[in-house]
């Protein structure tokens, strides 16, 4: 029995990133629906509302093979608030019914309509079950407004100042997507979003991390940095010095990371025990990340069974892994996978304000 898809309607000011939202839900299992194509695909030549626009505007609005000149139409309305009233209940009708029939058909988890006009069209509650709005600061917007479409200030002002104002979006929303820091840590809230709602993770894809990953896994640390409790990391690490890291990383390491469609989920790596000496070159030392709302999900798992592989490969017989005394997840976690506690290293780090002991556990490959 196909089921109905979860219908989120996703709208925001604009270069507030509602695309990368969208292509993000996208890339974990929705379809996308771009509310912007459906008005072009209505207004074309044989499209619901062609006829209806034609008739409203006249001839002049068309281009010589007979379709609707946007830049034309948009000259007519643009600055005539009751022209472009009458554009839109023409058109706002049209592309519900095309969107409605594609959510109909629909054999996704979730549909995801990104429209600028969500909340004003009535889409909102009448076809979606949530309703997220993006956000970011004016200074933001405006920059990328500037860097991805070379829209001057001053017309970038003039059309947010055309949107309805933040807060009274953000009123209307069930999530709030703040998108004013990296893109991957937009990408990590919308996975939050997508696993509060219940629906199905993609499968992971486990692979070798690589520098364009830097933004990836810097935010996965840094979110568990944030919450606090988890990790001796005791820092936040920006993209460049994540990647500053990454290339720093000692002969025989290996670090993996989890992707759900393109969000880096967590990683894992491990890293020769000492490079001081080769006494110990059978001995790596480990470490596991996974973002706070995808765990026990069984991303860690996925990611031991192929670092743990890699680790044998590179010649390694023994893992270490030193956990906070006070992390009994990851306690669990690793006595899960087999490790043996075999130690306490007292007062071993100091963080956030206060000394924590460390757990010693170790894991002999044969
Ligand atoms: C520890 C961590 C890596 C586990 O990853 P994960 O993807 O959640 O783990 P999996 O889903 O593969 O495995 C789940 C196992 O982990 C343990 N575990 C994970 N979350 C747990 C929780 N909230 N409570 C208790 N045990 C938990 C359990 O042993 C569980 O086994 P079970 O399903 O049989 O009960 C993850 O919780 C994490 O990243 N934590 C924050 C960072 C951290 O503490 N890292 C360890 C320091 S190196």
């Amino acid at each position: 029995m196909p089921t109905k898809p979860l219908v989120i309607g996703l709208t925001g000011g604009i270069g507030s990133g509602k695309s990368h939202v969208r292509s993000t839900l996208v890339s974990l299992g929705a379809e996308g629906i771009d509310a912007d194509r459906v008005a072009h695909a209505v207004m074309a030549p044989g499209g619901a509302a062609y006829g209806g626009v034609v008739a409203a505007f006249g001839a002049e609005i068309l281009g010589p093979d007979g379709a609707i000149d946007r830049a034309r139409l948009g000259a007519r309305v643009f600055g005539d608030p009751a022209a472009l009233a009458r554009l839109e209940a023409i058109t706002h009708p049209a592309v519900f019914a095309a969107t409605q029939a594609r959510v109909a058909a629909s054999t996704a988890p979730a549909v995801v309509i990104e429209a600028i006009k969500l909340l004003e069209a009535g889409f909102s509650r009448t076809l979606c079950d949530q309703v997220w709005v993006t956000q970011c600061s004016r200074r933001q917007q405006l920059a990328r407004l500037w860097a991805s479409r070379g829209m001057s200030t001053e017309e970038a002002r003039r059309r947010i100042a055309n949107q309805m104002a933040p807060a009274q979006m953000a009123a209307q929303a069930d999530r709030v997507i703040d998108t004013g820091g990296a893109m991957a840590e937009t990408a990590l809230k919308v996975l939050a979003g997508w696993a509060d709602l219940g629906l199905p993770l993609p499968a992971p894809v486990i692979r070798p991390v690589t520098l364009a990953d830097a933004e990836g896994t810097a935010a996965v640390l840094n979110s568990v940095v944030r919450e606090g409790g988890r990790t001796i990391a005791g820092r936040t690490y920006t993209p460049a010095q994540e990647r500053a890291f990454l290339r720093a990383m000692p002969q025989r390491s290996v670090l993996n990371i989890a992707l759900l469609g393109k969000v880096v989920a967590g990683f894992q790596e491990y890293m020769p025990y000492a490079t001081y000496t080769h006494t110990m070159d059978h001995v790596a030392s480990v470490g596991t990340f996974i973002a706070a709302a995808v765990r026990g999900r069984g991303l860690g798992h996925a990611l031991s069974a192929v670092t743990w592989a890699d680790a044998r490969a590179a010649g390694y017989s023994k893992l270490v892994i030193t956990v906070r005394e006070d992390n009994p997840e990851a306690q669990a976690f690793y006595t899960g996978l087999g490790f043996q506690p075999c130690g306490r290293l007292a007062r071993q780090a100091f963080v956030d304000g206060r000394y924590v002991d460390e757990l010693l556990y170790e894991l002999f490959f044969e």
